[in-house]
């Protein structure tokens, strides 16, 4: 699935992977302000990211442990997800994801 990824800025970064996650596809190419610190854990909330309007449905909302993590963090709102916990999927081919300013 490819995933793009806009930064603060408005840069788009696209890349394709087959699996593993959001966060992972991330920390693989650098992506700037999604450092997955805990590995994937649920536990840090440094790959907080904004799921693009339009894929909301289906991404789905952040779990209770997400919310709980995020309860820690400024600049959330109902688009907030922890990205190591988006698998990727043939679903979400195209799926936009807008990394937040450290
Ligand atoms: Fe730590 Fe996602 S990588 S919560």
């Amino acid at each position: 699935a490819r995933v793009i990824f806009i930064s603060p800025d408005g840069d788009k970064t696209e890349i394709e992977a087959e699996c593993g996650s959001v966060m992972e596809l991330a920390v693989e190419h650098d992506i700037e302000g999604i450092d997955g610190s805990c590995g994937g854990v649920c536990s840090c909330a440094t790959c907080h990211v904004k799921v693009g309007r339009e894929w909301l449905a289906r991404t789905g909302p952040a779990t209770d442990t997400e919310k709980d993590i995020l309860s820690f963090e400024d600049n959330v709102d109902e688009r907030s997800r922890l990205c190591c916990q988006i698998e990727l999927t043939d679903e979400l081919d195209g799926l936009v994801v807008e990394t937040i300013a450290r």
